[in-house]
């Protein structure tokens, strides 16, 4: 799930965080079973892509795990000590039905305050959950104390639209409606812009004693025909649950007014987003 930015206004990490609980225990889920269902072009998913990140990483620590897709994707490759934390309970219950993750150390919380005792883990991971957080240099500072000297921290972190592409396309048509919500519809602002970017992330991170990130964009797929894009699309973005049944009927055919602009022969849409990748390592002491 994601967010856009400009459709938001300054609010609390309070507001936020209820808002994100509120979401996340009503659809659990939702999120790994489009990420699942969207690979990139080498067939791999982003959760495959960011546990590569940290491979061979022993003990590892997936902030805003929701129901344990990287944590399952992360068991697969060898991890043996697993442990993830988020604000739903909702998506814990999944979480802990995954038999690959009988065992993890599932704790409802917020990554601003970390339940786990210093230098416990070898790698900590996060997809496309950090950057809806706020205090994100508490969240920074509780890494960096919760890793081992030299441990490893991956993100990933939402990189926008494909221009030209059905996402672009709905962002434009979705903007105008989003605009329009009232104050008292609108929905909080998520997270702290510079952990979206290469520099942003360098200026959190650097000062906490981590390396530089190295920093990598994959592209994924989520296109298909115009009805099953405009689910897809619909289910990414929060700010969809800021409009009414009538708004969003308007631009659901707005969209498939027109989105056959794009199709290609075999009668499927490109629907492209971004993920940046993130990847650095604490300094040893
Ligand atoms: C877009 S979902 C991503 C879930 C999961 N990482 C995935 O990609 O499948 C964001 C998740 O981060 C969690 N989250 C957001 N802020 C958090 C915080 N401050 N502490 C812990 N979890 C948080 C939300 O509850 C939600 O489950």
């Amino acid at each position: 799930m994601t967010a856009t930015p400009s459709s938001s206004r300054p609010d609390s990490a309070d507001a936020a965080e209820a808002f994100l609980r509120d979401f996340h225990n009503r659809t659990p889920g939702r999120q790994s079973v489009n990420m699942e269902a969207a690979p990139l072009g080498d067939g791999r998913t982003g959760y495959q892509v960011l546990a590569a990140e940290v491979a061979g990483a022993r003990r590892v620590l997936d902030l805003g795990c929701a129901d344990g897709a990287l944590l399952e994707v992360l068991a697969a490759a060898g991890a043996e000590e697993l442990a993830g934390i988020d604000l739903a309970d909702g998506e814990l219950e999944f979480a802990r039905r995954r038999p690959a993750l009988a065992r993890a150390d599932l704790r409802q919380g917020r990554a601003q305050e970390l339940p786990f005792p210093d230098g416990s883990f070898d790698a900590v991971v996060s997809h496309m959950a950090l950057m809806l957080m706020h205090e994100v240099e508490q969240v920074v500072a509780e890494t960096a104390r919760v890793l081992a000297p030299g441990g490893r921290f991956a993100v990933a972190v939402g990189g926008g639209s494909v221009p030209g592409e059905a996402m672009s396309l709905f962002l434009e048509l979705a903007r105008p409606y989003f605009k329009a919500v009232p104050p008292e519809r609108s929905m909080p602002r998520l997270g702290d812009r510079r952990s979206r970017t290469r520099e942003g992330l360098d200026e959190l991170l650097t000062p906490a004693g981590f390396e530089p990130v190295s920093w990598q964009t994959v592209t994924i797929d989520m296109g298909g025909t115009p009805e099953r894009v405009w689910i897809s699309l619909t289910d990414a973005f929060y700010d969809m649950t800021a409009l009414d049944e009538d708004q969003t009927a308007r631009l659901r055919t707005d969209f498939l007014a027109a989105a056959p602009a794009l199709l290609d022969p075999t009668g499927r849409i490109p629907s492209g987003m971004r993920l940046n990748l993130a990847t650095t390592r604490l300094a040893a002491v």
